[in-house]
């Protein structure tokens, strides 16, 4: 049977749900555990698919691995194998940040091509050219990438971003954390998981400063330790939600999220007609469902409108009054879901990196499928706020950074099924 949600849209959403760790986060910490000379527990994990893949990369190399009611125990001092190909590499584009954290340990590392959502092309090159200022040997050849730094080992040094990219930024970070000396990372990417990665590594016992900020500074130390960690709550997860309800109508209270990581998105909404409230640890949203259009948006590195909420922003936009344009800087093809939205009854078109939306007065329901993981969230989303019955197919995308979205919903009010999953 072919996995499916099912929405009945209509409902407004009221009630609260929990918002776990941080996809982004865990998947970095998970690789770098390979550095940690000690087990490490991470708490309030969500069970996704990317995570469970890592997991499983993790174990084919040699770790201990377990998953526990959100707690993931790792070991990674029973690692021996530096070579990591195969399906699952292809399957998670964070598969390579193993590289980083292998060639720092062992003097070496293969990795397989990564895969992950096809949002564009996904080029490696500033991951590589900062492990080259490091004195890694790279090389890349049939879809293997080769790094290498036997006898001379890593060695800090001055690693200037062409751009701030989140994977190299954290890549990089890991590489230089048991080099001899110093790596200042400049033009870094200053998201809040790349702070959280930081504030891991010295938990451990690393010396990391500047996170956060565009210049970062590594001090190599001799080891990193074994200890509990709990990451930062997914701030995308929350996102996602607080736009369910700014385009359902409602009140929403989402528990463990941070506003402080989604200011743009804030005032976004609150532009738009919607009430968003909050701090640290929680964030609540109203909205009566009748919205401003969101006027010209543009996806940019943090703290900017993030890309990996474009696509929800999108439907919000379709129901808004008059004419929005959202422009999605970061990744070249992330508007598969347009053509979605369209056969709901939206007014969409795409000019090159520009989508120009004009507000419908209803979405209605309809066949509709994820082509990518965010986009796949929100066609759910389009299908709460839309007139009868959605089915969203190529479940296994949105599986992949969100534990369980019907379940979520249905909390909150909304009418929704997941069919032929077991979740
Ligand atoms: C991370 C997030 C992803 C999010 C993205 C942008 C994780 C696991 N994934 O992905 O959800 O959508 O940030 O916020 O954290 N680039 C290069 N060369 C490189 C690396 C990147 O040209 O070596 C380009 C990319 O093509 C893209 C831009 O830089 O246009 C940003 O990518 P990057 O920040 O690296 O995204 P990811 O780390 O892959």
């Amino acid at each position: 049977m072919q996995k499916k949600i099912i929405i009945e849209g209509g409902k407004r959403l009221e009630g609260s749900c929990l918002i776990k760790a941080a996809k982004n986060s865990v998947l970095p910490i998970l690789a770098c555990t390979v550095l940690c000379d000690g087990e490490i527990k991470l708490h309030n994990c969500p069970d996704i698919t990317d995570i469970k893949d890592m997991l499983n990369i993790l174990i084919s190399i040699g770790a201990k691995a377990e998953f526990n009611d959100g707690t993931i125990t790792v070991d990674c001092r029973t690692v021996e194998k530096t070579t990591v190909v195969g399906e699952l590499i292809s399957a998670i584009r964070s598969s390579i940040f193993l590289l980083g954290p292998l060639v720092a340990r062992f003097g070496c590392g293969i990795i397989g091509s990564p895969g992950g959502c096809a949002i564009g092309s996904r080029p490696i090159d500033i991951h590589l050219d900062g492990f080259r200022t490091l004195g890694v040997d790279v090389k890349e050849k049939n879809g293997l990438v080769n790094c290498e730094s036997y006898g001379t080992g890593l060695r800090g040094g001055n690693i200037r971003l062409k751009m701030p990219s989140v994977g190299a930024t954290e890549n990089l970070m890991m590489a230089a954390v048991l080099a001899k000396g110093c790596t200042v990372i400049s033009n870094a990417a200053r998201e809040p998981e790349v702070t959280d990665l930081a504030n891991f590594i010295n938990a451990m016992g690393g010396r990391i400063s500047g996170a956060g900020t565009k210049t970062i500074v590594v001090e190599g130390v001799k080891r990193l330790n074994g200890g509990d960690y709990i990451p930062i709550p997914d701030r995308i997860v929350a996102g996602t939600y607080m736009i369910g309800c700014a385009v359902c109508g409602g009140c929403v209270r989402l528990e463990g999220a941070n506003l402080k990581h989604l200011g743009a998105l804030k005032r976004i909404l609150q532009a738009s007609g919607a009430k968003v409230l909050g701090g640290k640890r929680c964030i609540i949203v109203k909205s009566n469902g009748s919205l401003n259009n969101i006027g010209r948006v543009q996806t940019r590195v943090y703290p900017g409108f993030a890309t990996d909420l474009q696509a929800q922003l999108m439907v919000m936009a379709t129901i808004a009054d008059g004419e929005s344009v959202i422009v999605e800087n970061l990744f070249e093809t992330r508007f598969k879901h347009a053509g979605e939205l369209v056969k709901m009854g939206a007014d969409i078109d795409i000019v090159n990196k520009s989508a120009i939306i004009k507000g419908v007065n209803k979405l209605r329901g309809a066949e509709v499928a994820a082509y990518d993981l965010r986009g796949g969230a929100a066609m759910v989303l389009a299908g709460l706020a839309a007139k009868g019955t959605t089915a969203v197919s190529n479940v296994h995308y949105i599986l992949r950074g969100y534990e369980d979205i019907t379940k979520d919903l249905k909390g909150l009010g909304a009418k929704c099924e997941s069919l032929g999953m077991r979740i």
